[in-house]
């Protein structure tokens, strides 16, 4: 057998594109003081979290996804992919995906369209698979978007979840490129334990349990989630998962210059970044203003710091995320030329 396969090394994904969006309704932790056995010094000191956006009633995951994609489709400067990726926990349904009717209502029907559901992790997984689509020559061009929509999951009178969750949209656009060229994406690492999966969960509307009935109807439901035992997972898989990609791509930590991970909470962000040995002036945090909005939370924390222009062609970030599953994955990318996408909160003042 030969070591090696003949030919031309396969084509790298390179990020051409970025947008974020979120719903204009702003929740303040004082607002759910009013209704919630909570408060604002609480949630501020567990979670870094000042407020969070929440969609109006009947504004669903797709609507939020369609905006940031159109979004992310002009900062790539095309109006046409070969496939869309929606990576979301809530879909507008069950059954279909939501990615077609995301791409039908970009104007890219024909388009190879479908969903990634890894939980909060499903950014960083939807990127491999962009990335593999393109490497294997399938797509020159994918749209892939995080959008999630907790807030349609989450039980308002649940204090727990209530005060983290937030709703977004992320999205980037990926093309075929070199390796070598600022933008491009990879490497990766991924990860799961379903031994864990009654950590973070929604009881019913799968086939396990296809509806909520009975006396415990409203909580299986809901989203439910072991919060503490998720924040210990949550820091050791985030950083071993860092390391691995590092490694793989033959980085040092002080060789990144953005560290971007899943906006869980602040305090996670911070214990992983001092794991492993940055400073917290390289961790991009704006689960402050969001909340935690799952799928959404990579590109949306890029697209703030692109929009405050932190980041510089040539920067080298690593993207880590983690969620129910569990699940865990990273990946690293240079940054490309690209010019400074619209604020994707732009009413919380000039970034
Ligand atoms: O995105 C996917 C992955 N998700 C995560 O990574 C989230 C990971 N977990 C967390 O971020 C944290 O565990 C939470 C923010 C959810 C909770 O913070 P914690 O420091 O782990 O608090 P805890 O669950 O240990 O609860 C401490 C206390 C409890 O009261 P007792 O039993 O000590 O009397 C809770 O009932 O805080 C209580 N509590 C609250 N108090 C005021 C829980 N939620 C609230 C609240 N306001 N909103």
């Amino acid at each position: 057998m030969p070591s090696s396969v003949p030919g031309p090394p396969p084509p790298a994904a390179v990020l051409c594109g970025l947008a974020g969006r979120v719903p204009s309704r702003v929740v303040t932790n004082a607002e759910l003081a009013e209704r919630l056995d909570t408060d604002d010094a609480w949630i501020r000191t567990r979670t870094g979290i000042r407020s969070r956006r929440v969609v109006a009633p009947g504004q669903a995951t797709s609507d939020l996804a369609v905006d940031a994609g159109r979004l992310a489709l002009a900062s790539a400067g095309t109006d046409s992919v070969d496939a869309v990726i929606v990576a979301t926990t809530t879909p507008d349904r069950p059954c279909p995906a939501t990615a077609p009717v995301v791409a039908a209502r970009l104007g890219l029907a024909g388009a190879a369209a479908f969903d990634v559901h890894a939980v909060c992790t499903g950014f960083v997984y939807g990127l491999a698979t962009a990335a593999g689509l393109i490497a294997s020559r399938a797509a020159t061009r994918v749209l892939l978007i995080g959008a999630d929509t907790y807030s349609t999951i989450v039980d308002p009178l649940d204090r727990a979840n209530a005060v983290i969750f937030g709703d977004g949209a992320g999205a980037v656009v990926l093309r075929a490129g070199h390796s070598g060229e600022p933008g491009a994406v990879g490497h990766f690492d991924l990860g799961s334990d379903g031994a864990h999966e009654d950590l973070i969960t929604v009881a019913a509307g799968g086939s396990r349990l296809p509806t909520a009935t009975g006396e415990t109807a409203r909580a299986d439901a809901y989203f439910a989630m072991r919060g503490n035992e998720v924040y210990r997972h949550a820091v050791l898989r985030m950083a071993a998962s860092a390391r691995t990609a590092l490694t793989r791509a033959g980085w040092q930590a002080e060789d990144v210059d953005h560290f971007v991970p899943h906006q869980a909470n602040l305090r996670i962000l911070h214990a992983v970044a001092e794991d492993l040995g940055l400073p917290r002036e390289r961790c991009v945090a704006n689960v402050d203003t969001v909340g935690n909005t799952g799928a959404a939370s990579i590109p949306l924390a890029l697209t703030d710091a692109a929009a405050r222009r932190r980041t510089r062609p040539g920067d080298r970030l690593l993207l880590t995320a983690f969620g129910g599953g569990l699940t865990w994955g990273s990946a690293v990318l240079t940054w490309p030329r690209l010019a400074a996408p619209a604020h994707p909160y732009p009413e919380e003042g000039p970034p």
